[in-house]
């Protein structure tokens, strides 16, 4: 009870930290559904429930991600979506390296994913670091969002920075990324701040 209610607060302070930013930029209705893009390799199932997915404490530049997730009209928010994130660490590696199920692992290999839940007005967010590259990839974040009466939902979003630099042509994944799906981080302190509005189709 104790330590649910810490979370609870946690999770609290996480999104008062991100409101500001939430309210001044929330485009969700001009966006429609979000678009889907490939869970890729590195997908661990039954990842942890928290809010900082930086367990381990890796080192790199601190992030901060967080919207709101939106029924089909872009309006309505949806509460207790189930909100998933994975993604690499500064060096572009994941933890693990690898896919299947979380109880493959040993605990101490796992770090950089997690899950959480909306509030009543549909919001989440999440503290961690600043991904780095792998391969030909931009920077980005792996998703899942899943909600009662809507499609389940797998996607990546992206840095608008990188938008249309050689580093995005170089990657061939998810070409026809929409526009809302490139997120402009903020600095704030030294920490990337941005705002992730999602849009789940009726199931
Ligand atoms: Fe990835």
């Amino acid at each position: 009870m104790k330590s649910a209610r810490r979370r609870l607060l946690r999770q609290a302070g996480t999104l008062s930290v991100l409101a500001p930013v939430t309210q001044a930029w929330s485009q969700s209705s001009a966006c429609g559904p979000t678009g889907s893009a490939t869970a890729g390799p590195f997908y661990v199932s039954n990842a942890p429930e928290g809010v900082d997915i930086n367990a381990a404490k890796a080192p790199g530049k601190p992030m901060r991600i967080g919207g709101t997730v939106y029924g089909e009209d872009g309006v309505t928010p949806v509460a207790r979506a189930r909100v998933e994130i994975w993604h690499a660490d500064a060096d572009g590696a994941y933890h693990p390296n690898g896919s299947g199920d979380i109880s493959r692992y040993r605990r101490g290999e796992i770090n950089l994913r997690g899950v959480t839940h909306t509030d009543n007005a549909g919001r989440y967010a999440f503290t961690s670091l600043v991904p780095g590259h792998y391969g030909n990839r931009r920077r980005h974040i792996h998703w899942r969002v899943a909600a009662a009466g809507h499609r389940e939902l797998t996607t990546q979003s992206y840095w608008l920075d990188e938008r249309g630099t050689a580093r995005e042509r170089s990657d061939g994944a998810d070409r026809r990324a929409e526009a809302c799906r490139w997120v402009d981080f903020k600095d704030e302190q030294g920490a990337a701040v941005g705002v992730f509005d999602v849009v789940l189709k009726t199931a």
